[in-house]
């Protein structure tokens, strides 16, 4: 039975990544501090580390395992709080991850190491979208920063050391489980709002532009990304693949679809543009349906659908 261990698997995307490598006759472990994750999330059948990536106890287990792959999800995952205090990101995105190479590095295993990176703010506000992998990055927060610096390791990895690794960029990536925080959070904040009548607050106009894909259809992606033949290795972006739908929806569309979901309609607010955010943001996935024959399922109306009948459900899951 192929090995897989998911860290950052107790969170929103990762165990969505943990449900679909245990259906498809994997055995999945766990690794996640619970610092945003949460218990519930687990599935059932997986072996679960409560540990944090920077930990000792992380590198010994990656190196005793030799996992066949490590889907590696766990991270400080909310861009402002990489602005407000850029050390504890780099510390978890940055030195978390070279804990994990390190660790394969030293245990000599073939392992394939699946790194989720990002779509939506790795290219800065530069390009016109959509962003195609080789455009130029200039990332505009320390989260995307600490991403990018991750790819240019992983290409080293991959050179000098030989080993195993690829970048999927997600896009907005929404669904059931979804933390507010996240780069996508606008689906939980709405949903959140609508389920207990409250205003929607649009930041600026509302025009600007995400790149919405269901989780469901990143799962699919990783899960391709761990197990088909890659393109050569040793060069930032050879082995990256966006993953998203290649479409821009702007934060109203995303407010009138939910309203429309839920068959009820609420006020909306406009409060000042954020400083800082981008105007315009949705990615190519030419590459991803060439090499890993991936392409999104779930259309966006049916997305929000589900995403907004789950948070009906769990309505402790919505953000305020
Ligand atoms: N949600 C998006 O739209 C999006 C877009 C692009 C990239 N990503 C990336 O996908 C990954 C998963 O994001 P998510 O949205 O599921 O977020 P999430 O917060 O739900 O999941 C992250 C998980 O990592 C765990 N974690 C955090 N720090 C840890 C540490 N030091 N040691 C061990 N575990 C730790 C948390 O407890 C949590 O369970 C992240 O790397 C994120 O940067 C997400």
């Amino acid at each position: 039975m192929p090995r897989i261990l998911v860290t950052g698997g107790a969170g929103f995307i990762g165990s969505h990544v943990a449900d679909l490598f245990l259906a498809r006759g994997f055995d999945v472990s766990v690794v996640d501090d619970l610092s945003s994750g949460k218990r519930e999330n687990l599935p059932s059948k997986a072996r679960f580390h409560e540990i944090g990536v920077n930990s000792k106890e992380f590198a010994q287990l990656v190196r005793d395992e030799r996992f066949d792959v490590v889907a590696h999800l766990a991270g400080q995952i909310d861009v402002r709080k990489s602005v407000a205090d850029p050390v504890v990101d780099a510390t978890i995105n940055i030195l978390g991850t070279l804990n994990l190479m390190e660790a394969v590095r030293q245990s000599g295993a073939k392992t394939r190491v699946v790194f989720t990176s990002t779509g939506g703010v790795l290219y800065g506000d530069f390009n016109k979208p959509p962003n195609v992998e080789t455009y130029p990055k200039d990332p505009e927060s320390p989260y995307a920063i600490a991403k990018l610096s991750v790819e240019y390791y992983l290409a080293y990895y991959g050179r000098v050391h030989q080993q195993d690794a690829v970048a999927v960029r997600f896009g907005n990536v929404y669904g059931p489980r979804q933390d507010p925080h996240g780069e996508a959070g606008v689906v939980a904040i709405f949903s959140g709002r609508i389920l207990s009548n409250r205003p929607l607050t649009i930041f600026g106009d509302g025009l600007q532009t995400r790149d919405y894909v269901y989780v469901g259809d990143v799962a699919r992606a990783v899960w391709l990304a761990a197990t088909k033949p890659l393109p050569e290795k040793g060069r930032l972006d050879a082995r990256a693949f966006n993953i998203g739908t290649g479409e821009g929806t702007s934060v109203l569309e995303i407010a009138k679809l939910l309203q429309a979901t839920a068959r009820t309609v609420v006020p909306l607010e406009f409060a000042p543009r954020r400083p800082g955010e981008q105007q315009e943001s949705f990615v190519d996935p030419g590459k991803a349906r060439e090499i890993l024959g991936w392409v999104p399922e779930i259309a966006l109306a049916d997305g929000l659908a589900k995403s907004f009948a789950w948070f009906a459900r769990e309505n402790s899951g919505a953000a305020t």
